[in-house]
């Protein structure tokens, strides 16, 4: 079993992602400790979330700092406080800046709800993505799980899963079926990061073997 690795979370939303985190690093599955939950919205129930978990968790106004690298320097050292070594943007809204990414370097990661460089970008988050997917006809969409860097959505592949686009779909039935190859893809991520495997070699991500494997 690989030493746990502690992982700090940042949700604007809902938190379902961050929910498959905290149960699989609750039963077992996932070699991770969420130390901590930070929301830039005030009624994130990803933040409810952490609370029943019993996991650290703070809500950071924005409208306390003059901009968002102010904003971000907070976020920092909370994050630090709480001895993270790896951050995963779950369903975050805001738009990270140089000093976030420099802080963290190599060890920011982000799920986006489509087959990157497909429907991606600024402005493309929640349905707007999968109504694009339908909107363009693709037959398979999915999910990607990638390292952040200074560029939207740019930064180095970890993981893709895919999932089919039906006729009759909506952006919300779309949204629905990604969502659970999302649960999945999110924890198969940080394990392999917690157990040391990934290696960013250029734009790619390396898939170490494991130990004796
Ligand atoms: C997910 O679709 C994720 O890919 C995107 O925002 C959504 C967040 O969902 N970045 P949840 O808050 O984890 O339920």
């Amino acid at each position: 079993m690989a030493r746990k690795v502690k992982v700090g979370v940042l949700a604007s939303g809902g938190g379902t992602n961050l929910q498959a985190i905290i149960d699989r690093a609750a039963d077992g599955r996932l070699d991770a400790e969420v130390a901590i939950v930070i929301s830039d919205v005030a009624d994130a129930y990803a933040l409810g979330r952490a609370r029943i978990a019993a996991i650290h968790h703070a809500f950071i106004d924005p409208r306390d700092f003059p901009n968002r690298e102010a904003y971000n320097e907070r976020v920092i050292e909370k994050l630090r406080d709480h001895e993270v070594e790896l951050v995963a943007l779950a369903g975050y809204l805001r738009i990270t800046t140089d000093n976030f990414v420099d802080a963290f370097e190599g060890r920011i990661m982000n799920i986006h709800p489509s087959l990157i460089p497909a429907f991606c970008g600024k402005g493309m988050h929640g349905l707007r993505v999968h109504q694009a997917a339908l909107d363009y006809g693709v037959k398979v969409t999915g999910c990607t799980v990638h390292f952040v860097t200074k560029e939207v959505d740019a930064g180095p592949i970890i993981l893709q899963r895919t999932a089919p686009v039906m006729d009759d779909d909506t952006a919300e039935t779309l949204s629905a079926r990604v969502l659970e190859q999302e649960h999945e893809a999110y924890s198969e991520a940080i394990q392999l990061f917690a157990e040391g495997r990934l290696r960013i070699v250029g734009r790619r991500v390396h898939v170490h073997q494991r130990e004796g494997g």
